[in-house]
């Protein structure tokens, strides 16, 4: 059994506010490498073989700018876009009612330097692998990680942090997207969390499918394809995306 050619939907979410970059609107929009943010996301998606259609969500009352973007890259009969939610965990519930097929591949927007590969990578292993429920990209930890405190409490308390112990970085990755789900399975513990009120806590829509027990494997993916959240990261994403363009 594999995912065959086009079998897949993308959901890029891109609904953000881009709070930390700080660049005056949604990061979606700001310029990269000589692309909006987000169209290097779209076209990476649409590049995938086993990409046959993306829904994109858009920071509300963005819905047409976002379209234009997409549309730039690629044939427009497979674009879908619509209004976010006010968590990123809502905006990708809302794109999954219109998600059509049977695996879905949730991409975050701000990790502009994917690659189609990757993609088609977590599509079919996912395919493939009958017991799994998620397969994520993600990168092995080559900081060492300390942990301040064992409770939440603890990092709340004036003053600087204290080291409660240093974690096995054997055992530690760092989650990326894509990530691909079956899509009714998704929608399953998307619906399950709404309902406990853990919906918006969800910081990726694995951590879902692990609180209801379910299996998720890991892709290997670089360490490259990470999130831009501040400046400094859309600064080594640009000087990475404009050395690639030379290639
Ligand atoms: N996202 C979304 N809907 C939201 C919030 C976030 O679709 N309500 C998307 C973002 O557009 C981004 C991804 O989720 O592609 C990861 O979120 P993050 O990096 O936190 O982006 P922002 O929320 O835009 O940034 P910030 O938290 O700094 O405001
Ligand atoms: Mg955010």
């Amino acid at each position: 059994m594999g995912v065959g050619p086009a079998h897949a939907t993308a959901v890029i979410a891109a609904a953000g506010s881009g709070e930390r970059l700080g660049a005056g609107g949604p990061k979606a929009f700001v310029p990269l490498a000589g692309r909006p943010l987000l169209a290097w996301s779209v076209r990476a998606a649409l590049a995938a073989e086993t990409v046959g259609a993306i829904v994109i969500t858009a920071p509300p009352g963005r819905e047409a700018e976002c379209w234009r973007v997409a549309a730039a890259e690629g044939p427009s009969a497979e674009i879908t876009v619509l209004a976010g939610g006010l968590t990123r965990a809502d905006s990708v519930r809302a794109a999954l009612a219109a998600v059509s097929t049977g695996i879905v591949l949730v991409h975050d927007a701000a990790r502009p330097l994917v690659e189609p590969d990757l993609f088609d990578a977590v599509a079919r292993r996912l395919a493939n692998e009958a017991g799994a429920d998620a397969v994520i990209a993600a990168a092995p930890i080559v900081d060492t990680v300390k942990r301040a405190g064992t409770r939440r409490a603890d990092i709340d308390a004036a003053g600087p942090p204290i080291v409660a112990g240093t974690e096995d970085r054997e055992l530690l990755w760092v989650a990326q997207t894509p990530q691909a789900f079956r899509a009714e399975r998704l929608r399953e513990v998307q619906h399950r969390a709404e309902a406990d009120g853990s919906l918006a806590a969800a910081t990726d829509e694995a951590a879902l499918i692990e609180g209801a027990g379910g299996r998720v494997l890991l892709e290997p993916a670089p360490a490259q394809n990470f999130k831009v959240t501040t400046g400094t990261d859309l600064r080594a994403a640009e000087a990475l995306l404009a050395a690639r363009d030379r290639v």
